[in-house]
């Protein structure tokens, strides 16, 4: 397999807002960013990748933008990010923007424009549609709740968005759309970018028929998998993308992308596709179903590796590299979702880090991941602040939920949970602002800080020991190029996976309960190489694992 300059790197991802205050106006900003490089660095990181800080109206917190070319004064100037690309470089950090190219926020020039001028030049920016009988054109379903239609005032039209109605859909059918596009991102990529995280690109594509299909929910719509959802022809659109952009610079593209199946993923992401990677997404929401929060289930070690060892095996055979998540800016934190309160600890966190640093792609970390951060608690909904609880609430209460079911659901699964303030250390506001906050601090800071994992056993420290193993001259190959084979598949409580290249080979063994879990190995291990328990020699193929244990073994 060719190597790229970017299959042994570890990713970690900043949510700006809720990262690191400089000036005390309680949000997060770039320079807090700058400061806090050495950090990233001594994690382990090698690549940055930083949460829309464009010009926006902040609708969905930065991925609605309304100018490309700025950063939003709540985040700095233009001059914070140039100084924060000259820092990174010197550290050798590779930082990469969040490229937002289905929509744009309704406060977006081209989309003023638009508004004054359905039919016009500008209105072609966008997917604008004459409704039917005075009702939307199709009975399609937004991402976030209700139609993806919204009438434009005093005109027979309506506008397309597949998120917010305040996130109008950008028409990539319109080439001059597309050139300004590319432009842009060539602008940034110029700047010193290494590259970008796409977001939502999977909906650019619509079913050109626009046809209205048999309602799926109370609400009498239809969600969009059918109908936009890597939709045929946005290939042609991607490669196009790739080649007058991407290419030119040698650029990293990760690509926020579900359901894309066996027979796809070679041209999306093999050793020629369209993008260098795609996230991994297919265990995140395990704990509910597709985009129903407020119908929760049981997630279990069994119900996780199947689509993931699915997975891994597809991007084998296809020659690529899944970028690896156990958490993002969308999901609550991965500890919350997959144990239970009294189960959440040190063992706990580091399994998890274990798995995101062992398995095969590129591992990416969420900010406080390193930390074992958790869910945030709240007695009212209306503490929360995400546009999208907000449609769910709304889906919920429609499918008959109680107001104590819909508290429930945001308690488990509001995105705001990834979204409250970097916990840094035990000082007023964790050490995140010295201003007020602009969303709660989690309580638990004062036990749970980066400042107090600083030195000692903890799970910080872990984080650290586990991508230096990743980085060590006698593993590094094995982690990054080696293949990942399962086995005690039949295991129902314990993931396994052997990770082998020339002749070198590694066992990873998780075990996701709470208690000892016999298990038999093929070989005896020749040593222990890192653990969350102190390591001992196993000696024997009879092996009783820890409760939550998480082993790395040379075999
Ligand atoms: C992606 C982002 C999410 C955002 C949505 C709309 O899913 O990760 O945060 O709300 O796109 O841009
Ligand atoms: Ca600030």
């Amino acid at each position: 397999m060719k190597k790229k300059w970017w299959n042994d790197k570890i990713v970690y991802q900043i949510y700006p807002r809720s990262f690191k205050d400089s000036n005390g106006d309680g949000i997060g900003d770039l320079k807090g960013i700058t400061e806090k490089l050495d950090y990233l660095k001594g994690l382990g990181a090698d690549m940055v990748w930083i949460s829309p800080v464009y010009q926006s109206p902040m609708k969905d917190n930065g991925y609605d933008i309304s100018d490309y070319y700025a950063i939003d004064p709540i985040f700095g100037t233009m001059e914070d990010m140039d100084l924060l690309l000259e820092k990174a470089k010197e550290k050798g950090l590779k930082i990469i923007m969040d490229l937002v190219v289905n929509h744009c926020s309704s406060q977006h020039e081209w989309f003023q424009k638009a508004l004054q001028d359905p039919k016009g030049e500008y209105g072609d920016y966008f997917i604008v549609k004459e409704g039917k009988e005075g009702k939307a054109p199709n009975n399609w379903r937004s991402i976030f709740g209700g139609s993806v239609w919204e009438p434009i005032e005093g005109t027979p039209y309506y506008y397309y968005h597949t998120f917010d109605k305040e996130q109008p859909d950008l028409n990539w059918e319109n080439p001059r759309l597309r050139q300004e596009i590319y432009k842009m991102m060539n602008w940034w990529l110029e700047k010193g970018l290494a590259g970008f995280r796409v977001d939502a690109i999977t909906y650019i594509k619509k079913d050109p028929s626009y046809k209205s299909l048999p309602a799926d929910g109370a609400d009498g719509l239809v969600g969009l998998s059918e109908v936009s959802s890597n939709y045929p022809g946005i290939e042609v659109f991607l490669k196009e993308m790739r080649r007058k952009t991407f290419d030119v610079y040698d650029a990293f593209s990760v690509a926020e992308m579900s359901g894309v199946n066996a027979e796809k993923l070679r041209e999306y992401i093999g050793p020629d596709g369209l993008f260098c990677s795609i996230f991994d997404f297919s265990y995140m929401e395990l704990d509910v179903e597709l985009f129903q929060w407020y119908r929760p289930v049981k997630v279990t070690a069994a119900k996780i590796k199947e689509p993931l060892f699915e997975n891994q095996k597809m991007a084998q055979e296809a020659e690529s590299y899944l970028s690896v998540v156990m958490e993002n800016h969308d999901q609550p934190r991965s500890l919350s979702k997959w144990f239970a309160k009294e189960e959440i600890g040190y063992e706990t966190a580091a399994l998890l880090a274990v798995m995101n640093l062992t398995l095969r792609g590129i591992p990416f970390i969420y900010q406080g991941e390193e930390i074992g951060m958790e869910n945030i608690h709240f007695d009212h909904i209306h503490q929360y602040e995400d546009v999208m609880m907000w449609g769910q609430y709304q889906r919920a209460k429609q499918e008959g939920c109680t107001e104590e079911e819909c508290l429930d659901m945001a308690n488990r699964r509001s995105r705001d949970h990834a979204r409250t303030p970097m916990q840094w250390d035990d000082s007023e506001n964790a050490g995140f602002t010295t201003g007020t906050p602009w969303f709660p601090v989690n309580p638990n800071y004062k036990k749970i800080n980066a400042k107090a994992q600083e030195n000692g056993k903890s799970i910080l420290n872990f984080y650290r020991e586990l991508t230096a193993f990743r980085k060590s001259e006698e593993w590094k190959d094995v982690l990054v190029y080696g293949s990942l084979e399962p086995v005690l598949e039949k295991e129902e409580n314990v993931i396994a996976y052997k990770r082998s290249l020339d002749g070198k080979e590694l066992l990873v063994l998780l075990n996701f309960v709470n208690r000892p879990q016999k298990i038999h190995l093929e070989k005896e291990p020749k040593r222990a190489l890192i653990s969350n328990y102190p390591l001992e020699e196993i000696r024997s193929r009879e092996y009783e694992m820890k409760p939550f244990e998480a082993v790395v073994l040379e075999v």
